[in-house]
Order: structure tokens, then sequence, then C-alpha cells
């Protein structure tokens, strides 16, 4: 069942989200060579007091960390650790906010110091498919025409789409339906009612589209030890189009 939030709840949603936009922005500042990604983490810990704000990810099924950072090969949920960024390597950071009741989601895969060409077109097509996903959606499209947005952007560049790990709704809870995949047909799938809020997430691998979860039961890597991005908003659905809720200013 796909939620169209009341007026109030769509006021709720806008402020956990502008403050999951603000954390993200805060430790995007800090990345840099030598930092641990554990560093980061506390950058985000500090921020989020000073904000007021809860994390959503902290301890939601027993994981532990405040964010997801995945660096290079690692796809999503990368545990905060004493790993130091170099330079060259693409560091995915994924922020999860609680604020009065109502869940923010934002997620963006920076360069640190300079980066190849190839990670750089990785990086350029998954924000234009994140971008294209978002303007493919308007009251009464359906899954379809997101999923599809994205594969299309994604495959006509040459990369793969990640097929395990999916977009969602978002609201009072972190996760609610729909499941948005990143691959599908246009014309397909539930349709989305004017006032959904969604949690669109863009998973892009330069080589092939297979994945595996570590030991740690978290960590999701590429198969081929190959590069992947993951860029996310969460949205606002309106009869005119889509309003990104998590916009850095
Ligand atoms: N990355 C997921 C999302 O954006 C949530 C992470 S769950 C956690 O929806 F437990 F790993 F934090
Ligand atoms: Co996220
Ligand atoms: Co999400």
């Amino acid at each position: 069942m796909i939620y169209a939030k009341s007026p109030d709840e769509i006021i709720g949603m806008r402020n956990a989200c502008r403050l999951a936009a603000e954390v993200l922005n805060a430790v995007g500042k800090n990345i840099a060579v030598e930092i641990t990604t554990k560093e980061l983490e506390q950058i985000a810990s500090k921020k989020l007091k000073v904000l007021g704000v809860k994390s959503a990810f902290l301890g939601y099924r027993g994981y532990p960390g405040i964010l997801c950072i995945s660096v290079n090969e690692v796809v999503i949920h990368g545990i905060p650790s004493r790993q130091k960024l170099k330079e060259g390597d693409i560091v995915g950071i994924d922020v999860g906010v609680k604020y009065n009741g109502f869940y923010g989601d934002t997620a963006r895969t920076f360069p640190v110091g300079k980066i190849s060409a190839d990670a750089e077109k990785l990086l350029n097509v998954s924000e234009e498919a994140l971008y294209n996903a978002i303007g493919s959606c308007k009251a009464g499209c359906r899954v379809g025409d997101i999923s599809s947005a994205i594969q299309t952007t994604t495959e006509k560049n040459g990369f793969s789409v990640v097929r395990d790990f999916v977009g969602h709704g978002i609201g009072r809870n972190l996760h609610e339906d729909p499941q948005i995949p990143n691959y599908g047909k246009a014309g397909v799938g539930a349709r989305i009612p004017e006032n959904a809020t969604l949690a669109i997430e863009v998973m892009i691998n330069q080589g092939d589209w297979q994945v595996k979860t570590l030991s740690d039961k978290w960590t999701v890597e590429t198969i081929d030890k190959k590069l992947s991005a993951h860029f996310e908003h969460t949205v606002l659905i309106k009869k005119e189009g889509a309003e990104i809720l998590t916009k850095p200013e």
C-alpha cells in the first residue's frame, strides 16, 4: 500500500529531509585524503547532536553505525572503520535521520582528491540517472517509470544497475512500500499517488551487476571488485512532478 501523506506529515517529512541533507553536507565537506571513515562518522555524530536529530541507521536491524560509508568496490552499507581515504578513492555516504517521528534518507558518492576519468564518469552517470529518475515521476506515474529511467541512463553509458537492493517509500518508517528497483519497464508496476514520499536510490556498478555481502553481514561489494556508486534523494510526488526534499543548499 503506497501511502499519500497528509499536509502535516509532509511538513514533518520536509523537516527530517532538510536535516538529513544538512548532515550529508557537513560530512561531505570533511572528505579528504587520510581521514578515516570513523572520523567522518564522528563528524556526523556531532552534527546530529547540534541539530537534535537521531540516526535512522544506528541499531536498525542491528546496524552498528550512524552512517553507511562505502569506499570504491563497496556498493552500500559500509561500516565506519579505521580505513583511511586515499587519493583517487570514491566514497559513498548514506545518511538517514529521524526527527519528530519522520525519516529522511539521502546519499551521495564523493571523489577523494583527484580521481580517474573512469571514476568521474561513473559518478556523473549515477547522478544523472538519479535526476532522470526524479524527472520521470509525477502523481499517477508507475514505479516502473522510475526504474526504467535509472536502468536506461545507466546501460546507455556502459554501466550496470544493482539488482539485489532497491529504493523505497519513506515516512514514519525508514522503509515503506513501494520497493523501487533500479531496473524495470516504463508503464509497469504500482501507481504512485500524489503526496507519496519516496527514497529513490541509484546504485550503479562500473562492471558487472553482481554483488555479495561480506561476513560482517552488512558490507555489500561488487564481485568483480570494480567501482560502485550510490546516490539517493527523498522526494515528494506532486501533480506536476517530484520535489526533492533532501536538496543540498
Ligand atoms: N542504506 C539504506 C537506505 O538508504 C538503509 C541502511 S540500513 C542500515 O535505505 F541499517 F544499514 F543502516
Ligand atoms: Co539511504
Ligand atoms: Co534509502
